[in-house]
């Protein structure tokens, strides 16, 4: 055999060793939990043989511990890039066969290094996390490389789509890179995000707590709202980070893909001309209307099982991306709260840096009161949605099917925030505040004092409901463009969006705002 084939057919056996990560035996205890492997994950997540691996043969440098007799390939993470339906994405893998995915120095510099090319070519980053957190006999050096990888999340928020799948343990200061991208996506059961763990948590608080109960997917899901969306298991999770990049152009600089659709505009749907019940405190279901309007039915809904009582996610109307925020009256019949607010304007923020229009539905009865929301924050929270709603320069369409009062009204992407196009159903409501409050403020002396309080109240109610409970007061000024008929909302949103295609409007230059957080 010539030197040369021996060469090759050495760096064939070194491929071979990198790609067993820790080994075999790990291998099994990894699949024996229910997991894959880092490698087995790029292959489900990308397209078949467009995986570009760097850094196979970069090793750490740790001398502590005798660790220096202990090194493996690629050090347990694989980096790279590859393409998602043709398009182009980086990605890493952490392997939890390699000292539990613990990150050392190189380990870092790996992520860091497909972080950078990312930026330069204005592609998404993936990262599939399933780590023991900093890799303890690396001190100081592998609390370096994480804040080397949070400062490279920062620095592309908003530039370019970054996702994070957890798919085992992500523990300590780990939890941060996640936190600082788009979106999280957990899995139930074999997952899990805690900034300390059950023993810390027992020694500081003496709180006896699991590792699911304090930070597994559902938790994050439903309580905390750190994850964006739970999942059975990973294959679930990668079908997720598929779909949800085809909704999401490539950076801040592009539109999303236009896709194309056999839903035709014009379809009618008369079930929205019936589907407001009678009675004003009576719920229906926001679900409904999404899935009559938008293309095929389809709604990738982002935080389906936190702040219920609002809805946001996407979907396209001909083709084109867009994001929708929905009040649910079906949940607390809608109203914006503390948790709500946050949903969404964080929502609305993320369509705003990637071009994405956002279509509203409108049904709030305004702000939930209380000493529970307003200890914990409703004045500033409900001013991050009206922040993000009036910040956002994408087109803005807007459609209020019942109910907007009070500064609800205002938040929810009304023509005073640019609201481009703002529609109304006949059947909308919009005044300062609902009829029974309204006269309580303005007749409950009168009330007081009246021979029979129920009948005057009664009357009064009509009176105002007459007169405010409708579209035509706000469509007189023009805050409302038009009151169209609710089966005909599809083909009326897409027209405002093609109309809005060419929308130019830039902000004030500033360094960056100052949102109230
Ligand atoms: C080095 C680690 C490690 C770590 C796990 N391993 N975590 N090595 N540094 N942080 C190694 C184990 O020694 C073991 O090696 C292998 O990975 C698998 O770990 P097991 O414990 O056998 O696995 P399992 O029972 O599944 O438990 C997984 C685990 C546990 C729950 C993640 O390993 C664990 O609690 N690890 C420590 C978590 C932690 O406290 N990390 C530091 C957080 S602080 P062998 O050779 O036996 O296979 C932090 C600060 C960052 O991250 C701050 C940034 C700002």
């Amino acid at each position: 055999m010539s030197q040369q084939l021996e060469q090759v057919k050495a760096l064939i056996q070194l491929r071979e060793k990198a790609r067993l990560g820790g080994g075999q035996k790990r291998i099994d205890s990894q699949h024996s939990k229910g997991k894959f492997t880092a490698r087995e994950r790029i292959a489900m997540l990308l397209d078949e043989g467009s995986f570009e691996e760097f850094d196979m043969f970069v090793t750490h440098r740790c001398t502590n511990f005798g660790m220096e007799k202990d090194t493996f390939l690629g050090d347990g993470v694989v980096t790279g890039y590859g393409t998602i339906e043709g398009r182009l994405v980086y990605v890493f893998a952490q392997d939890f066969t390699v000292f539990g995915g613990s990150l050392s120095e190189s380990f870092a510099m790996k992520i860091c290094k497909i972080m950078d090319q990312a930026m330069k070519m204005g592609a998404p980053v993936i990262g599939l996390n399933d780590s023991g957190g900093a890799r303890i006999q690396e001190g100081v050096n592998a609390l370096a490389g994480y804040a080397e990888i949070f400062q490279r999340n920062i620095l592309a928020s908003g530039v370019i789509p970054q996702i994070s799948a957890i798919f085992g343990p992500c523990a300590g200061g780990a939890v941060y890179s996640p936190a600082l991208t788009d979106f999280n996506i957990m899995t139930k059961g074999t997952s899990y995000m805690f900034l300390t763990g059950p023993k810390v948590v027992k020694t500081v608080t003496g709180e006896d707590v699991t590792q699911e109960q304090l930070g597994g997917a559902s938790v994050h899901a439903s309580k905390s709202g750190v994850a964006h969306f739970a999942v059975n298991n990973e294959e679930e999770g990668i079908h997720i980070i598929r779909e949800l990049l085809s909704f999401l152009p490539q950076n801040n600089l592009e539109e999303a893909p236009v896709l194309e659709t056999a839903d035709p505009i014009d379809r009618l749907d008369d079930s929205l001309n019936e589907i407001i019940p009678d009675s004003p405190n009576k719920p229906y279901d926001m679900y409904e209307v999404i899935a009559a309007i938008v293309d095929d039915g389809r709604f990738l809904e982002v935080h389906k099982d936190y702040a219920t009582n609002i809805i946001v996610g996407f979907a396209r109307f001909n083709g084109t991306s867009v994001g929708i925020v929905a009040n649910q009256p079906k949940v607390l019949a809608g109203v914006l709260d503390n948790n709500a607010s946050r949903k969404a304007a964080r929502f609305v923020r993320f369509c705003d840096a990637f071009n994405i229009p956002l279509v509203t539905l409108v049904d709030v009865p305004g702000f939930l009161p209380g000493t529970q929301q307003e200890y914990g924050g409703i004045i500033l929270h409900g001013a991050k949605l009206l922040y993000a709603y009036g910040e956002a320069t994408v087109p803005k369409v807007t459609v209020t099917l019942r109910k907007s009062y009070g500064g609800a009204y205002c938040v929810m992407s009304s023509k005073h925030l640019r609201g481009d196009i703002n529609y109304a159903w006949p059947s909308a409501e919009i005044a300062v505040m609902g009829p029974s409050g309204a006269i309580e403020v303005l007749y409950g002396k009168e009330m007081a004092s009246a021979e029979n309080p129920a009948e005057f109240a009664t009357q009064k109610e009509k009176e105002y409901r007459d007169a405010f409970a409708n579209p035509y007061n706000a469509a007189r000024y023009g805050y409302i463009d038009d009151v169209i008929e609710p089966r005909n909302t599809r083909f009326r949103v897409i027209r405002a969006l093609q109309q809005l295609t060419t929308k130019k409007l830039t902000n004030p230059a500033k360094k960056h705002d100052n949102l109230p957080l």
